[in-house]
């Protein structure tokens, strides 16, 4: 009998990589989550580790998992796989919990649909947060999970060409015009300036609290989708030898920006909030992750031409997540057709139909989304991140990666991207993670440090 083999997926161009792995990267992370981690934070303090971070930990770490997908030309498991032998069950650790953030995930975006439809009458009225009690209570989310299950199908059984490229070629380009049109409006408000403030003025004394590090570690690993394998997936879509210095940062700086100018938008109306009600800013908003769903409403409540900023607030939110949600499936995906030599249509079909019953669960009861967003992404992603950068970093060897990177790649990255990788970003990751088990920081970095030299001498001796 004859043996067919699947074939891969391919981007068609360069701009088509660099979109979809932006689509990915902006998302519900950038609009729902990263507003809300800022209020948490106390406003401006938070931009300083941000940045700090999506430049330290954000750009470095973009730049190795577009090196690892392009030098192997293999989704995630099979690409740590051919760097270093034993390594696949990380690949498919990193895929496994790509999928189940996939299942919450798409809850959320299936609230922003029935949302999107609200904003015709906006019909929370002038109790959001009734409203949205009510509205958890009712079946409409189940029926919305469903439907964005549907779509995600459709989407990633079209494949990366006529599915992927094709959608983010349309979507991220309007994802920046909507929110340049919010701005626009937003910073008209008569209240914009308080609001603006209170976002952007630093408070270094804040800066001294571990908490807000941490905080903005996983909002740069969120958000621009690293760590679970969905970047080498899509990077591995490209033609060999594509550049990777260079459309990685580009990758990271504009949507670790985008982030950021979401926030000029929301801040103003949130300005423009406390001075029509009179309540102070910093008491605004009770629960972060309602913001969304709650504070939002009642701010659209009182803008001018309110029914036109409802709408683009929720549609703004359906583009960045569904752009988001496809490339977790098709993290989940790529790597099934690769192993398995299994038809995309079969394997999407049943991930699809798994998919649609663990996210049940969330449909009906929204606290366990918060459970389980804690597990696989608070934990979750920083102990995959310092999987990751010891795999690579000092078994397979940053130096190689290094090397070849600059190979191909238009400006060369020197070897403090090297020291970054191996030195640097490990520390942090297990300062965070033990940091939190152990609640001694100082044990930690010492634990982290040990383990560093302990690889540094097996590495030495690996090498006479
Ligand atoms: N980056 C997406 C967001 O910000 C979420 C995501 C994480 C997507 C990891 C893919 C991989 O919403």
């Amino acid at each position: 009998m004859r043996k067919t083999t699947v074939i891969k997926g391919k981007w068609t161009t360069r701009t088509g990589f660099i979109l979809a792995a932006i689509g990915s990267a902006i998302g519900l992370g950038s609009i729902w989550r990263f507003p809300y981690i800022v209020y948490e934070n106390g406003g401006g303090a938070f931009l300083i580790p941000y940045f700090f971070a999506l430049f330290v930990i954000g750009i470095p770490m973009m730049i190795m998992e577009v090196g690892v997908g392009s030098t192997t030309g293999s989704t995630a498991p099979l690409a740590v796989k051919k760097l270093v032998k034993k390594g696949e069950f990380l690949g498919w650790w990193a895929s496994i919990n790509a999928f189940i953030i996939l299942t919450y995930y798409i809850v959320i975006l299936g609230w922003t649909f029935s949302y999107f439809g609200y904003s015709f009458t906006m019909a929370w009225g002038g109790r959001p947060d009734l409203f949205f009690g009510h509205f958890l209570n009712g079946y409409y989310p189940l029926i919305a999970t469903l439907v964005a299950w549907a779509i995600n199908y459709i989407i990633v059984c079209a494949g990366v060409e006529n599915g992927l490229e094709r959608m983010n070629k349309f979507f991220v380009p309007a994802l920046w015009a909507i929110v340049i049109m919010m701005i626009i409006g937003c910073l008209r408000l008569d209240g914009a300036y308080y609001g603006l403030i209170w976002y952007l003025k630093p408070d270094f004394s804040s800066l001294l609290s571990p908490k807000i590090w941490i905080s903005a570690f996983g909002q740069v690993f969120f958000s621009l989708s690293l760590v679970i394998g969905t970047m080498i997936t899509y990077a591995s879509y490209q033609p060999k030898n594509s550049d990777v210095a260079k459309n990685s940062s580009v990758i990271a700086f504009v949507s670790g920006l985008f982030s950021f100018v979401v926030g000029f938008a929301i801040f103003s109306a949130l300005g423009q909030m406390s001075v029509v009600s009179g309540i102070p800013i910093s008491n605004l908003i009770q629960e972060g992750t309602t913001l969304a769903f709650i504070t939002f409403p009642a701010v659209l409540n009182i803008m001018p031409v309110s029914i036109l900023f409802s709408m683009l607030f929720f549609l703004i939110l359906i583009f960045a997540g569904l752009t988001s949600s496809v490339s977790l499936l098709e993290t989940a995906t790529g790597p099934i057709i690769e192993k398995f030599n299994i038809s995309r249509k079969k394997t999407v079909s049943v991930l699809t139909i798994v998919g649609c019953l663990i996210s049940l669960p969330f449909a009906l009861d929204a606290g366990n989304i918060e459970l389980i967003d804690k597990i696989v992404s608070t934990y979750g992603l920083p102990l995959l991140g310092f999987a990751e950068v010891i795999v690579f970093g000092w078994i397979y060897g940053a130096d190689k990666l290094r090397t070849y990177i600059n190979s191909v790649s238009d400006f060369k990255i020197g070897r403090s991207w090297t020291w970054l990788i191996k030195i640097f970003i490990p520390i942090v990751l297990g300062y965070v993670i033990l940091g939190d088990i152990l609640k001694r920081p100082v044990l930690a970095i010492v634990i982290t440090i040990v383990l560093l030299i302990v690889l540094a001498f097996i590495n030495a001796r690996r090498s006479v």
